[in-house]
């Protein structure tokens, strides 16, 4: 059975309820979102050839500073980093590290911002230099299938649909999405229930409801779904070493579909690419 609770009645832990926001709380948590996409705007003018991940990292974390904001990301669980920068065949939580980037390098830059207690998460596809075909295809079809996602969020709709409009572009386009990582609840906690899968069928999963706030974030790969982490303990890559893309965004369920808080105020959604 599913509990879903008034936000303000849910103690501050992942207990598995699912929370129901107010209006105010979806002012507030798009408030946060729209500061990470300012840092998601900002950054990309850095992103070329020669640029280190950890100066992209330093970016981040002046940027939060500057704004009077820390990322949710530096000391979580033992996370050292103010983002996670996932390049190429990388699937998700690349450290930042002193590898500059490569010309036609794919990058996802993920970060999360804590706006008055409201967890601002969102990521975006990044490209260094001139993209290969192939790489500028996995961006573009990563992109369809999070807005795809995103189509599929509205009460009364469960939560498999989010899945399975997921999956059926990926398969469509011959690319895998990534089952052991998920999007999360998400506001005032940081990881929070439901799981947001990927993949699956449209009649699985909790009914959505409005003032549920989560996040979407779909890993797909141009090759294998298998994933391993490498001996940091974090950094997720491809088991075939293929290709992975990633975009991700904080929703909101209102009462006729959802709210997207994390959209790029400039129009910066996905990299320029000769798809359009
Ligand atoms: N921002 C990631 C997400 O979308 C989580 C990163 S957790 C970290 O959920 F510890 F790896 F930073
Ligand atoms: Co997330
Ligand atoms: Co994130």
């Amino acid at each position: 059975m599913t509990t879903y609770l008034a936000a303000n009645d849910a103690p501050p832990r992942n207990t598995g309820h699912i929370k129901i926001y107010s209006l105010e709380d979806f002012d507030a948590m798009e408030a946060a979102c729209q500061l990470t996409a300012k840092c998601l705007d900002a950054v990309t003018e850095l992103v070329r050839p020669g640029t280190t991940t950890r100066e992209l990292d330093r970016f981040i974390r002046n940027f939060g500073h500057d704004h009077g904001v820390v990322p949710a990301t530096l000391n979580y669980r033992g996370y050292p980093h103010s983002s996670c920068i996932s390049i190429n065949h990388v699937v998700c939580h690349g450290m930042p590290s002193d590898k500059p980037l490569k010309n036609g390098d794919i990058l996802n830059i993920d970060i999360t911002f804590i706006v008055d207690g409201w967890h601002g998460d969102s990521s975006r596809m990044y490209i260094a230099g001139t993209p290969k075909r192939a790489a500028e295809r996995l961006v573009d079809i990563t992109h369809d299938c999070l807005m795809a996602g995103i189509d599929a969020v509205k009460p009364g709709n469960h939560m498999g649909a989010i899945g399975a409009a997921i999956e059926r572009i990926a398969h469509a386009e011959r690319c895998s999405v990534v089952r052991d990582f998920c999007g999360h609840g998400v506001g005032t906690l940081f990881h929070d229930a439901p799981n947001v899968l990927h993949y699956g069928r449209a009649d699985e999963g909790i009914e959505m409801k409005p003032g549920m706030i989560f996040t979407i974030e779909p890993m797909i790969n141009l090759g294998k779904p298998h994933v391993k982490i490498l001996r940091d303990g974090w950094t997720a890559v491809t088991r075939d070493r293929s290709l992975s893309a990633q975009f991700e965004h904080s929703v909101g369920v209102t009462e006729d579909g959802c709210r997207v808080f994390s959209f790029s105020p400039i129009g910066l959604h996905k990299p320029l690419t000769s798809n359009g």
